[in-house]
C-alpha cells in the first residue's frame, strides 16, 4: 500500500468519484441531443434563457446541467450562464457527415443500462450481461424482437463506420481491384464511402434481410445504389461472393473465437485458390495501462454477447488457422486498425 499526502488523497479521491459518478455524463450528453442543442449553438454562443426559451426547458436545471459538461469539455460557458460550442460539441451537431448524436443515443438505450448492470452475473456465470438482463444469447437476439433498439444501433455504428472510415479510404490504393464486398456490411456507410471515392469500383453488401432493407436507402442516397448488388445472407452459413477484396468490419467484435473461424472460414472458402485480399477492421488492444478505446468499448463487448476485441496475437492466431497470412497493416488514419490478409494455399 501506498501512503499518499493529504493532497495525494484528496486528488485520488476526486479521481474516484468523477469515474463512479461518470454515468451522469452520457445521460446528460442524451438530454442536451435530444433537444437538438448543440445544433442552436451552431448560429453562435448563446444565454441559457435564450437556449431554454427555445428548447421548452427550464432554464435553471438546464444550466447545471450544461455547466457540468463543460466541466468536461462539452461546450464553454464563456461569460457568464452563456454557452458555446467546443470542437468535442460540434461532433453532435446533427448536419455533418459522421456526427456522433446517434452514438449518444444508442449508448443510453434502456437494453444498455439494464445490461450493464449484470456484469457481475456475466464474471460469476461467464455468460454475456444481455443473456443475464434478457435471457438471450446476444444483442441480435434482442434486437429481432426490438426494431427499435435494432435502428438506433445501426444508425450509431453508420457514424461510427463514417469516422473511422473515410481517413482509411483516403489511404488506401484500390486500383488494380474491380468489386469490393463489405460482409456484414451494416447499412452500407463503408461501402458508400469506398465506391463514392473510386468511380472504378462495384460493390456487393452481404447483410441479414432487416439491415439490407436499410442499406438500399442510404446507397441510394449517396448515389452509388447502380454499382451496388445487395445479397441477403447469414456469414455463418455460406458466402458465396465472388470479389476482388473482401471486408470485414468490426464483425469479429462481435464472436467468439469459433463463430469468428466459421465466418473467415467462409470468406477463404469463397476465395478458393484466387489471390485476393481480405481487410479487417477492428480495434486491436494493446499492452500496457493506457487508456486505448478498445478497452473500454470491450467492457461493452461483454454486455453484448460473446464477441471481444483480440490483441495481436490473438488475432494471428485466428487468422492462421482459417488459412490467412496476416500480410499487412494498411494506414487506418485513426484509433482503429487496418489489418489486410492474404489466402494461404497448401499444394
Ligand atoms: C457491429 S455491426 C458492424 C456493421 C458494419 N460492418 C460497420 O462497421 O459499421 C455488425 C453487423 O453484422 C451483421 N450481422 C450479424 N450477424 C450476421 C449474420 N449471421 N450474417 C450476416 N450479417 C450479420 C449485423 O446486421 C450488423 O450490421
Amino acid at each position: 500500500m501506498t501512503n499518499p499526502s493529504q493532497k495525494e488523497r484528496t486528488a485520488n479521491l476526486i479521481s474516484f468519484y468523477r469515474l463512479a459518478l461518470g454515468a451522469v455524463i452520457p445521460q446528460a450528453m442524451a438530454a442536451i441531443v435530444k433537444l437538438g442543442i448543440a445544433d442552436l449553438l451552431q448560429e453562435g454562443e448563446k444565454h441559457v434563457e435564450e437556449i431554454a426559451e427555445l428548447t421548452e426547458t427550464k432554464a435553471p436545471l438546464l444550466y447545471r446541467i450544461l455547466r457540468t459538461l463543460a466541466s468536461e469539455g462539452v461546450f464553454k460557458e464563456t461569460k457568464p450562464r452563456t454557452f458555446a460550442l467546443t470542437p468535442v460539441a460540434e461532433l453532435l451537431c446533427s448536419d455533418q457527415p459522421g456526427s456522433v448524436r446517434h452514438v449518444v443515443l444508442a449508448n443510453v438505450d434502456d437494453w444498455r443500462w439494464r445490461s450493464l448492470g449484470c456484469l457481475t452475473d456475466s464474471l460469476k456465470h461467464g455468460k454475456s450481461a444481455i443473456h443475464h438482463a434478457y435471457g438471450v444469447e446476444n444483442y441480435y437476439e434482442f434486437f429481432a424482437e426490438h426494431s427499435e433498439s435494432h435502428d438506433t444501433f445501426n444508425k450509431a455504428m453508420v457514424a461510427h463506420s463514417y469516422n473511422i472510415n473515410t481517413p482509411f479510404i483516403e489511404n488506401y490504393d484500390f486500383s488494380g481491384i474491380a468489386t469490393v464486398a463489405d460482409i456484414g456490411g451494416g447499412e452500407g456507410r463503408l461501402l458508400a464511402s469506398i465506391l463514392e471515392a473510386n468511380p472504378h469500383l462495384q460493390g456487393i453488401l452481404f447483410e441479414g434481410s432487416y439491415t439490407l432493407e436499410k442499406a438500399e436507402v442510404l446507397l441510394k442516397e449517396q448515389g452509388v445504389l447502380e454499382r451496388c448488388q445487395l445479397t441477403a445472407g447469414n456469414f455463418f452459413e455460406e458466402i458465396s461472393i465472388t470479389a476482388d477484396l473482401y471486408v470485414l468490419s468490426f464483425i469479429l467484435a462481435d464472436w467468439d473465437d469459433e463463430a469468428s473461424l466459421k465466418i473467415l472460414k467462409n470468406i477463404r472458402k469463397a476465395i478458393g485458390d484466387r489471390d485476393c485480399k481480405l481487410l479487417i477492421l477492428d480495434y486491436i488492444v494493446p499492452e500496457g495501462n493506457e487508456f486505448h478505446l478498445s478497452k473500454i468499448v470491450d467492457t461493452v463487448l461483454i454486455t453484448f454477447g460473446n464477441g471481444c476485441f483480440r490483441t495481436e496475437s490473438e488475432y494471428s492466431r485466428l487468422y492462421r488457422e482459417a488459412s490467412f497470412d496476416w500480410t499487412g497493416n494498411p494506414e487506418s488514419g485513426t484509433y482503429a486498425s487496418v489489418m489486410e490478409l492474404g489466402p494461404i494455399h497448401t499444394p
